[in-house]
């Protein structure tokens, strides 16, 4: 049993490849936002055939791990790779369904370090606070409450979700901006970046 979420499609998609050349029986469930932001969508589904699942959250159904777990034969292995949220989830169904000893997971967590701590992020365009958990970014906690920021790679790489900063001091993590946009223009990449400040004040 594989389970993807978001980015984590990348080394379980290469496990895939792997059990389907040697012939071992697999189902593959994939959990992204969008189609649209999803990696290799169309090529995944050509490959895998019914044995891929997909999952959008914009237009639904979103992935019951629940379910997944509840109907994986007795000796499956479940290989899970995304975010902590997910992978969380799923080791708390494997609890539940005696499937524990049997998850094998890959923590994805872009630029995420032990060391993180939580930012305070004023929106000020929103006139909104929110506090970032040291466990998410701080685009997953402004879009937690419901404020939209533009986003696609999620992994620090493509520079839709540059966010100018107008208060406090960023810590780089993306590898999109160049040192100009970060330190004239005083934008940064809110999918990965953190804070050298306790607190970040954005135009959000
Ligand atoms: S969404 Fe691509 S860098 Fe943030």
């Amino acid at each position: 049993m594989l389970i993807a979420g978001g980015i984590g499609i990348t080394p379980i998609r290469a496990m895939a490849h792997a059990l389907r050349a040697r012939g071992t029986r697999f189902a593959l469930h994939y959990a992204a936002r969008s189609a649209r932001e999803t990696a290799w969508a169309g090529e995944i589904a050509r490959e895998l055939g019914p044995r891929l699942s997909t999952y959008f959250a914009e237009t639904g159904p979103r992935l019951d791990v629940e379910a997944v777990l509840r109907a994986a034969p007795a000796d499956a292995v479940v290989y899970v790779c995304g975010p902590s949220r997910l992978i969380d989830a799923v080791h708390a169904a494997a609890a539940r369904h005696g499937a524990a000893a049997r998850v094998r997971c890959e923590r994805f967590v872009p630029g995420r370090r032990d060391t993180d701590a939580p930012i305070a992020v004023e929106l000020t365009r929103s006139s909104r606070r929110v506090d970032v958990r040291p466990d998410q970014t701080i685009l997953e906690a402004v879009e937690e409450i419901g404020v939209t920021v533009p986003a696609s790679c999620r992994n620090g790489t493509c520079g839709t979700c540059a966010t100018k900063v107008l208060a406090g001091t960023p810590e780089h993590r993306d590898r999109a901006l160049t040192a100009a946009e970060r330190d004239r223009a005083g934008l940064m990449c809110i999918c990965v970046s953190r804070a050298a400040t306790p607190e970040l004040a954005l135009d959000l």
